[in-house]
């Protein structure tokens, strides 16, 4: 069984910020709560005229100049979106149009900010299936398109980016790539962060328009309680899968949705600060793209090392958590 290693990474975020002293003109807030409740000074927001895709192509472009691959010679494309291009066809139909002339399979997979985590293990099961060599696993949102800048108990949260990896297959006996991996969902708390209308339950109307229902709700409080056992949960199985323990770990990177739930989940699992990857003070909730862009940035600063063992954890919408175990190098 060949093991799936991660051969390049990218990123991508939009210029423009939203701090929260723009936020303070928007809702009823101010940028003490939000730093002191969030942890989050920040965030960055797409142009109108950039849909989830165009994000998507932008790390995808990068990733795969790290690893010094053509699009053309990927075997297929997984795109982890809560907020899609459009409903349907695919984002990762529009994104491999743009990426290859080459026809490419590709489908989108839609598990909250776990979705990325959900790609990287069904792109590593392909690989160690002996199905494909060399998949795409992308991560992009454009949050700002469903948050409702008038509700400051989510306005003040998200924002958009993307991220991307490409996953091969390594040689045989390497000690790097993916070593474990773990998901979860309970569904029984589905509409504690949910998009109410446009869907089949509840199709567009002047009243769903009306009621603000295209825009997400969440029951913060909840989604909290949720996380802050979710995520040491998450970390724990995966190295325990891994045949490992929290003493093998180097590195943590958490998804970024709030810094109280990850100093929860530091002092629960009792791992030191500077094995913890935080940078929402600057990005907010970038959903799916949270790990990545926190991945790319230890990388670049130097805190991410060839060999180091390093958990991605992260819980969503669903409710859904779980975590990739991966050595890192190729
Ligand atoms: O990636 C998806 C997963 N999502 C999450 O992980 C989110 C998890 N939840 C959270 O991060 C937190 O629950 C929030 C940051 C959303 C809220 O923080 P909280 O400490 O749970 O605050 P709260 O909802 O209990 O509200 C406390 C107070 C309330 O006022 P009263 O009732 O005590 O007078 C709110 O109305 O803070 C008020 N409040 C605000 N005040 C200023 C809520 N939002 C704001 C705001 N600015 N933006």
């Amino acid at each position: 069984m060949g093991r799936a290693v991660i051969t390049g990474l990218g990123t991508y975020v939009p210029e423009r910020i939203l701090s929260n002293h723009d936020l303070e003109q928007l809702v009823d807030t101010n940028d003490a709560w939000i730093v002191s409740r969030t942890g989050i000074r920040e965030r960055r927001l797409a142009r109108d005229d950039q849909a989830t895709s165009d994000m998507a192509y932008e790390a995808s472009a990068r990733a795969l100049a790290d690893a010094h691959v053509e699009a053309s010679s990927l075997d297929f494309i997984i795109v982890a979106t809560n907020t899609p291009d459009t409903l349907f066809p695919s984002t990762a139909a529009r994104l491999q149009a743009r990426l290859s002339e080459k026809p490419i399979p590709g489908v989108d997979v839609q598990a909250g900010c776990t979705g990325w985590i959900y790609g990287l293990q069904m792109g590593a099961a392909f690989i160690e299936a002996n199905m494909y060599q060399r998949v795409l696993v992308v991560a992009s949102d454009k949050l700002s398109s469903i948050v409702d800048y008038e509700d400051r108990s989510t306005a003040v949260l998200f924002g958009d980016g993307a991220g991307a990896v490409v996953l091969e297959s390594g040689p045989a006996g390497t000690p790097f790539g993916i070593l474990a991996s773990y998901l979860n969902a309970d569904g029984r708390g589905a509409d504690l962060l949910a998009l109410p209308a446009g869907g089949s339950r509840s199709p567009a109307s002047r009243e769903t328009v009306d009621s603000r229902l295209h825009f997400l709700k969440m029951s913060g409080n909840d989604v909290f309680r949720f996380a802050v056992k979710a995520l040491p949960e998450a970390v724990e199985v995966g190295l325990a899968r891994g045949g490992l323990s929290l003493q093998d770990m180097d590195l943590l990177v958490p998804h970024q949705a709030n810094e109280r739930i990850i100093d929860a989940a530091r002092r629960q699992l009792n791992v030191a600060e500077h094995k913890v990857v935080k940078n929402i003070e600057r990005y907010g909730n970038t959903s799916v793209a949270s790990i990545p862009l926190a991945l790319e940035e230890v990388r670049q600063d130097g805190r991410l090392v060839d060999g180091m063992v390093v958990v991605l954890a992260a819980f969503g919408s669903g409710l859904t958590w779980g975590s990739t175990v991966v050595r890192w190098g190729k």
